[in-house]
């Protein structure tokens, strides 16, 4: 699970998030929509909670597995095949290739010792891919990939050899596929997924829809389509790009969308009862300040009708 205590995000010099306090923290259960306009700093947040990226203030603490789906991917080793890299998630793509090496040796050896041998680690890797659950695993990959378009063709090839989309949903799918244990347990694997549906067909979307709503280890999720959200998360992150905070909604995207429209109707209606006060106050001063005994009275007059404006938020455009 992730708790973040006291974060502060910056992008240069310009702060994106302060967050006092230990709000932002994804416990067993948790599905939350991570939302705010474009540049309000929901990529960088999730690259610092996922831990490749440091805040700028404060800390995040994290305990079990962590999926995390970047919106760009890293360039990592490029020569391995697409379903091997799928496999590492949980570490069966050096044991399958192991056996296959055995088998190699098993078929081509002529030397009847040699031979032995191979078929003896042979039947001892097997042995252990076996009890890792690794061919019921081995096809629960292979569901995942179908499941996001990519056939059986795709997953023999090289990752050098397949498009960006491809790349993107072999990763979406080693992060599903890390997350599943196949035997229905409960998955303990956080997901952070930054804009997963991007190069996914409305099939594949479809199945992550349902994929997202049964996963019980813990969910961040940032995405532009609002029927994914709304039939998946049960908390809503808003980032305000104008006050640089993160408003919790611990509800689902529908009472979501309510509550925030009436916040933000609070907001417009303090900003207009502060500016009518302290445009009042202002013109006290003005009167006030002709006379030269009361000029210090008239500036903090000012002082305060400014301090007034301060504390309620500006009106988002
Ligand atoms: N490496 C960087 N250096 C400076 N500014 C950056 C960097 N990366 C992103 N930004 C800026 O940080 C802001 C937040 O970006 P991002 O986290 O990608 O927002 P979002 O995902 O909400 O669209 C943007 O204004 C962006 O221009
Ligand atoms: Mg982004």
């Amino acid at each position: 699970m992730i708790t973040a205590t006291d974060l502060e995000v910056r992008a240069g010099v310009r702060t994106l998030l302060t967050a006092p306090g230990s709000g932002l923290r994804v416990q067993a259960g948790d599905r939350i929509g991570l939302v705010g306009r474009n540049g309000a700093g929901k990529t960088t947040t999730l690259r610092i909670l996922a831990g490749e990226g440091e805040p700028y203030a404060g800390k995040v603490i994290r305990s079990g597995e962590i999926g995390y789906l970047p919106q760009d991917p890293r360039e990592g080793n490029l020569d391995i095949l697409a379903k091997d890299r799928v496999l590492s998630a949980r570490g069966l793509d050096t044991l399958l290739r192991e056996m296959e090496k055995q088998q190699a040796l098993m078929a081509e050896v002529a030397d009847e010792k040699e031979r032995d041998k191979a078929i003896r680690k042979y039947g001892r890797l097997e042995e252990r891919f076996s009890a890792l659950g690794g061919y019921v695993a081995e096809s629960e990959a292979a569901r995942i990939c179908h499941s996001l378009a990519l056939p059986d063709r795709v997953l023999n090839q090289e990752l050098r050899t397949l498009s960006g989309g491809q790349r993107r949903r072999i990763e979406l799918a080693r992060i599903l596929f890390s997350a599943s244990d196949g035997s229905g347990g409960k998955s303990d694997t956080v997901l952070l997924l930054d804009e997963p549906t991007n190069h996914l067909d409305a099939d594949s979307i479809n199945w992550l829809r349902s994929f997202l709503q049964s996963h019980d280890g813990g969910l961040i999720v940032i995405s532009h389509d609002v029927e994914l959200l709304g039939d998946v998360v049960n908390k809503v992150w808003f980032l305000d790009a104008v006050r640089g905070e993160a408003d919790i909604y611990n509800m689902g995207w529908k009472k979501y969308l309510d509550a925030r429209a009436t916040d933000e109707q609070r907001r417009v209606r303090e900003r207009a009862n502060a500016e009518k006060k302290a445009s009042a106050l202002k013109q006290q001063a003005a009167k006030l300040g002709a006379k030269a005994t009361k000029a210090a009275a008239a500036h903090q007059m000012v002082k305060r009708a400014e301090r007034m404006l301060n504390e309620v938020d500006d009106i988002r455009v």
